[in-house]
């Protein structure tokens, strides 16, 4: 088991790739706080695990609200007393050509997947400071290196992921901590469900292993969480099927 013992913040993680990321790793033998907006996900996530005889809390919480965020912590600290994992992973879409995207769009957006990250982020460097160790995975997106039709907001939200995992790899390692993030192409799941299927044949034939991903396929980002990954660090590692070459 890669993960033995540590405990795992996971946002985002009611579905899709942030619950396949719960299951892998308590596989793996990590401690779970779940995270999430939806808590009847949260409540089926967390019993999953247990009759699997894996450990979950979870804890209702929108990335977006500081306060929130800062409760997350403080629960994740009074149960389990440190945090070794934090995964970034909860984010949303809100589609517009350029010319007809509203400010809401944008805000909505950027309002979670960019300051959501942040409040995350900081919290978790915050108390793994004090640990003088930690690992923090943001999901990013091959659209945050790409950029994509529709997705000012998207690709706005995950270049800035980008840039602050780069910045905090640089500002928080002398402390123990690795920042790295992940970049997957187009995956299976509720976010992606809407995509006429003629834009995901599209998206399929543009892989080399002319296929879409699955959340499970993600979720073997588990050993950027180990130690394993000792000396990466400021990486943003594409899971896209070879999406782009
Ligand atoms: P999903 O839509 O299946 O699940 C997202 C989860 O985040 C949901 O459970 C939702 O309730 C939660 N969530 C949304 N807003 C929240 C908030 N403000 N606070 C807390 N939780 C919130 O999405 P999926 O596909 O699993 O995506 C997960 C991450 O992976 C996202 O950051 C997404 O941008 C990224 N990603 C997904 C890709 C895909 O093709 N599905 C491709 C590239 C990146």
């Amino acid at each position: 088991m890669k993960l033995l013992g540590k405990v795992a913040v996971i946002t985002g993680a009611g579905q899709g790739i942030g619950a396949a990321t719960a299951k892998k790793f308590a596989e793996e033998g990590a401690k779970l706080v779940l995270a999430d907006l939806n808590e009847q996900n949260l409540m089926n996530r967390a019993e999953e695990i247990r009759k699997a005889d894996g450990e979950a809390i979870y804890v209702v919480c929108n990335v977006a609200d500081r306060n929130e965020v800062g409760q997350l912590f403080e629960e994740a600290l009074v149960k389990y007393g440190h945090v070794d994992i934090v995964i970034n992973n909860a984010g949303i879409v809100q589609d517009a050509q350029l010319t007809n995207m509203t400010e809401s769009q944008w805000d909505n957006v950027i309002d979670v997947n960019l300051k959501g990250v942040f409040n995350v982020g900081q919290n978790a460097a915050k108390v793994m400071k004090d640990q003088g160790e930690g690992v923090i995975l943001n999901a990013s997106s091959v659209v945050g290196i790409y950029g994509n039709f529709g997705q000012s907001n998207y690709a706005a939200a995950k270049w800035g992921v980008n840039g602050m995992t780069k910045t905090w790899a640089k500002e928080l390692g002398k402390y123990g901590i690795r920042v790295n993030a992940i970049a997957p192409g187009f995956i299976e799941t509720d976010m992606t469900s809407a995509l006429p299927d003629k834009v995901k044949d599209i998206m399929k034939a543009k892989s080399p292993l002319n296929q879409m991903g699955r959340p499970e396929d993600i979720a073997g980002y588990a050993f950027l969480a180990s130690n394993e990954a000792r000396f990466i660090t400021g990486a943003i590692l594409s899971i896209d099927g070879g999406l782009v070459i």
